[in-house]
């Protein structure tokens, strides 16, 4: 079995609330994750000075464990990428965990001053290549969506090449895809026919302020043991736990992204204003 944590759409620089990663790392200290993974938008602006500040953060992370980040398109911005990758991490990476039957690839869906995501056939072919090991469990990391989720506004989110990884997910069996950028949690499971499954799981903003509607910052806690799934969305402020997806062996019993979060905006004081 695997345990992550995925955090995504930091901004700092812009809305950035320093008691939220304070709350995220002591997370991170109190269940010691196998990995934690960022997707993306670390920074708002791909400025050099956003990138100095927020690394303290970034390496108190990298001291607790495992940690894998893939840029997003606010960190890719004004040739963000060149700070990302000196101060960060690489833009595509791989981590192999033998002992925990695991392998996870992050890719990099962001261009330079470019909203939309896009993959292209080199870093396609790449990703391939990662996967030469027959290990039990697989997660792919990016920060723009493959597949348009609800209630995240009407911007083009996905990849241009969207249908190129989503085939990828089947043809290499991938149990897992995380991605970020709209600050919406959601998951959806695809039951291939070869008769495995993919779950996409979306990540709201975890240390910002930039939520939508009345939605709460929040990040992913996530247990994946070969093809069975279980993930909570935490509340960034409370560390509230709420159980987000259940999926057991290729078959996703309880599913409800949709339902929690407009039970929650329903609940929100602005009704009572
Ligand atoms: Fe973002």
């Amino acid at each position: 079995m695997i345990e992550i944590i995925q955090i995504s759409d930091l901004h700092y620089g812009s809305e950035f609330r320093e008691d939220l990663i304070e709350n995220i790392i002591s997370y991170i200290k109190k269940i010691h994750p196998d990995l934690v993974i960022c997707t993306g938008d670390i920074v708002h602006k791909g400025r050099v000075i956003q990138f100095k500040n927020v690394v303290q953060y970034i390496n108190r992370i990298k001291e607790l464990s495992n940690f894998i980040a893939v840029p997003g398109n606010h960190d890719a911005k004004n040739s963000g990428i060149i700070f990302f990758e000196k101060l960060i991490g690489p833009r595509r990476s791989r981590l192999v965990l033998e002992d925990k039957d695991s392998i996870i690839v992050g890719i990099c869906s962001a261009r330079d001053d470019m909203a939309e995501g896009m993959i292209g056939d080199e870093q396609l072919d790449w990703m391939g290549r990662q996967f030469d090991r027959n290990l039990e469990d697989r997660v792919i990391a990016l920060h723009h969506h493959l597949i348009p989720i609800p209630m995240s506004g009407q911007k083009f989110t996905t990849v241009r090449d969207a249908g190129e990884i989503l085939e990828f997910t089947n043809l290499f069996e991938i149990d897992l895809v995380l991605m970020g950028h709209r600050h919406v949690p959601h998951a959806y499971t695809i039951s291939w026919r070869n008769s495995s499954s993919t779950t996409f799981l979306y990540c709201g903003t975890s240390t910002s302020n930039k939520v939508r509607a009345d939605d709460s910052p929040s990040f992913n806690h996530i247990f994946l043991n070969g093809g069975n799934l279980e993930v909570y969305i935490v509340n960034s402020a409370n560390l509230k736990k709420s159980l987000l997806l259940e999926r057991k062996e290729q078959h996703t019993e309880f599913i409800r992204p949709r339902k929690t979060r407009i039970e929650h905006l329903l609940a929100s004081k602005v009704w009572d204003e």
